[in-house]
């Protein structure tokens, strides 16, 4: 990239070009999630990527993401800043252990979380993000035996709500695992009565301080709705930039790891993306999804299962 270059001019320019569309999860750098046309939670972003009319999809997020929009609309190009932004939970679950772990309970369904791979997907009955989680679940027959993957903190988190046991895949995610119990209980005595809303990829140590429990929309509107001036967030910090947008009266507070500062809580997948890299692919077209169709096609109807039910 030559020095100089005005990579927001470049960036809005080629946008228009190449009709684009620019989507970006809540956890990127808050610079790119200003340049985006729509921002938000990882159902959501799926729902905008099946239906938009743009030609090009520039994904500001990991790739199982960009992966899905391409699932979801084939016939776009989907680019992805960087193609090294994947994803612990993905990492996790190989789909050769993945098929393996279904062979051995033949009566499971397998509800999936949307962050594994497309290979996963495509061996998975339903997928579900944080936010449809809890409606999908509650329309699985109570005697049908489910294998739950690949988190498994999210997993424990709906087994423990519902009440309803879940074969669960031993995934984690390595941001939310990072954050420390006791840290967030000497921050919680420093703002007495400040409430916690945390991610449900948060260990059960987290979640049971945790006033509101939901996916990073869901905690959005928690931090627009709930009564007083400081909340303390407990997923990855870079979400509290809508929430400064939105809401300058109010104080948002990042929940520590246990060096007792939420900068170890970045995502290091997520972080990788920049303005720069954006541009690049705008410019170029490049890195690209590509999936091979009998695999998309497989894949796709587990998350077309998913969307019939969210809604
Ligand atoms: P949601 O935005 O769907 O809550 O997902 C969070 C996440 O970890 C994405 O990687
Ligand atoms: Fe994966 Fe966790 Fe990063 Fe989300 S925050 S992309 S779950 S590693």
């Amino acid at each position: 990239v030559p020095a100089g270059t005005d990579l927001i001019e470049e960036i809005n320019r080629l946008r228009k070009e190449r009709n684009a569309v620019i989507l970006a999860h809540y956890y990127q750098k808050p610079e790119l999630q200003d340049l985006a046309d729509f921002v938000g939670d990882s159902l959501e972003l799926s729902r905008k990527a099946a239906e938009t009319d743009a030609e090009v999809i520039a994904f500001c997020g990991v790739k199982f993401m960009a992966e899905t929009a391409k699932i979801l609309s084939p016939e776009k190009i989907v680019v992805l800043p960087d193609m090294e932004a994947g994803c612990s939970l993905e990492d996790s679950c190989p789909p050769e252990k993945f098929a393996a772990f279904r062979a051995r309970h033949p009566d499971h369904i397998a509800l999936t979380y949307i962050n594994c791979s497309t290979e996963v997907k495509a061996l998975s009955d339903i997928i579900v993000t944080s936010s449809s989680a809890e409606t999908i679940l509650q329309q699985i027959p109570k005697d049908q035996p489910i294998i739950f993957g690949p988190d498994r903190h999210l997993g424990g988190w709906l087994s423990r709500k519902f009440d309803r046991e879940m074969l669960l895949w031993p995934g984690v995610c390595i941001v939310h695992e990072a954050f420390s119990e006791t840290e967030l209980l000497k921050l919680k005595a420093q703002h007495p009565g400040a409430p916690v809303a945390a991610h449900p990829e948060c260990p059960p140590a987290i979640i049971d301080h945790a006033d509101h429990v939901g996916s990073t929309s869901s905690i959005l509107n928690f931090a627009r709705d709930f009564e007083g001036d400081t909340l303390i967030v407990a997923t990855e910090p870079h979400i509290m930039h809508q929430m400064e947008k939105a809401l300058p009266e109010k104080t948002f507070i990042g929940a520590p790891g246990a060096d007792g500062n939420c900068n170890c809580n970045i995502c290091p997948y997520m972080a990788l993306n920049t303005l720069e890299k954006l541009y690049v692919a705008l410019r170029d077209l490049e890195p690209r999804i590509e999936i091979e169709e009998g695999l998309r096609v497989k894949a796709k109807a587990s998350l077309d299962k998913m969307l019939e039910m969210a809604s």
